[in-house]
């Protein structure tokens, strides 16, 4: 099977497989301005934390070449505000932060003006290629804890599509099937966006992991019937204190989880970790537009005048989370000493 490329650069250009249309159409775009991709990444034409985080690298490559500077100064200075303007494209996942800051980064250790844009697309291109490396050691560490027999069940799409290629949660479920555990899947449906029914499905269908889609909300009886080995997800923003930022209905798969005894995992690798917030408290949570839950693939399903709230992510309390699996090893309580230790590269014990 061809691995699934969500974000491909050629001849100039940024290439993404437009993710509101699958799985019923693979419709590429091709954006050769950075304000294209802000846009994309607003609409969710490409997105998940790790793939918007690559997109934004590559939208600060892009956008340097609007700007006119004189010296490394003044180029640094309108490249920052490039980079502001990418980075608030979504607010929730750091990861966009995390690559606009390392794009900066790249440019400021680059003093010939000549040589900038050359550099800049240069670390665009390995902010992509590190994050398959980072899925795939991701996918090792977490093996162990996949089970053999019973089910996993999964949230939202964290898969190639949710990153430069092989996923973080749903990689992990892929290594472990990949090495021979055998098990079953179960995907939520991923409400009002439908990453899940969409993306997830579409991508374990290619991937030949036995898998069932299912509403968000029967997850509770599932659960309780004893039919949940263990939950996996990813995450958008990782605070200092382990509280995970991600999905709209984690959290509550996080209670209903503890509630019965499943194990409740997350996949992410350290660049979703923000050291500097020292709890879900402080991350900003995006609202969407209210069309999201007023139709349903196009068709009106509530009330002209309706009032509607539409969080696109929620915040799950660290004591819900039995372990954290990062491209370092897997991270436990206590958070506050693990997550700092592992983010400035130490090795843990898997
Ligand atoms: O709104 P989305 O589709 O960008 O949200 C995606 C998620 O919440 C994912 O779980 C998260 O980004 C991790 S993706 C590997």
């Amino acid at each position: 099977m061809a691995e699934v490329k969500a974000i491909e650069w050629a001849n100039g250009k940024l290439r993404l497989l437009d993710q509101t249309k699958l799985p019923v159409e693979q419709t590429p775009l091709e954006l050769d301005h950075y304000k294209e991709v802000v846009k994309a990444i607003a609409e969710m034409r490409v997105r998940g934390a790790p793939a918007i985080g690559v997109a934004a690298a590559y939208a600060v490559a892009m956008s340097a070449r609007d700007v006119q500077a004189e010296s490394h100064r003044e180029f640094l200075a309108q490249l920052a505000e490039l980079g502001d303007e990418i980075a608030s494209a979504r607010p929730t996942a750091v990861n966009i932060t995390w690559a606009v800051q390392r794009m900066i980064d790249a440019a400021e250790s680059e003093p010939d003006l000549d040589l900038i844009r050359t550099r800049l697309l240069a670390e665009a291109q390995r902010i992509q290629e590190e994050d398959v490396e980072i899925n795939r050691r991701m996918g090792k560490y977490g093996v162990e804890l996949m089970p053999d027999g019973g089910a996993v069940l999964t949230h939202c799409n964290t898969g190639a599509l949710a990153t430069a290629g092989y996923g973080t949660a749903l990689g992990v479920i892929r290594a472990g099937w990949e090495t021979g555990k055998r098990f079953h899947v179960f995907n939520t449906e991923t409400r009002p966006f439908l990453q899940g029914a969409r993306l997830t499905s579409w991508e374990l269908v290619q991937l030949g992991i036995p898998s069932t889609l299912i509403v968000d909300s029967s997850a509770g009886l599932l659960m309780r019937r004893g039919e949940v080995s263990c939950a996996i997800v990813g995450a958008d923003r990782i605070a200092a204190n382990g509280d995970v930022a991600n999905k709209i209905g984690t959290y509550s798969l996080a209670v209903i989880a503890r509630e019965n005894g499943i194990p409740f995992y997350v996949a992410a690798p350290t660049s979703t970790v923000d050291l500097s917030i020292p709890s879900g408290n402080e991350i900003p949570i995006e609202e969407r537009q209210a069309e999201e839950v007023t139709r349903f693939g196009g068709a009106q399903t509530a009330p002209e005048g309706i009032d509607v709230r539409n969080p696109a992510f929620d915040i799950t309390p660290h004591q819900y989370i039995t372990a954290i699996v990062t491209e370092k090893g897997v991270v436990r309580e206590p958070y506050t000493e693990s997550l700092p230790e592992t983010v400035k590269g130490m090795q843990v014990e898997s």
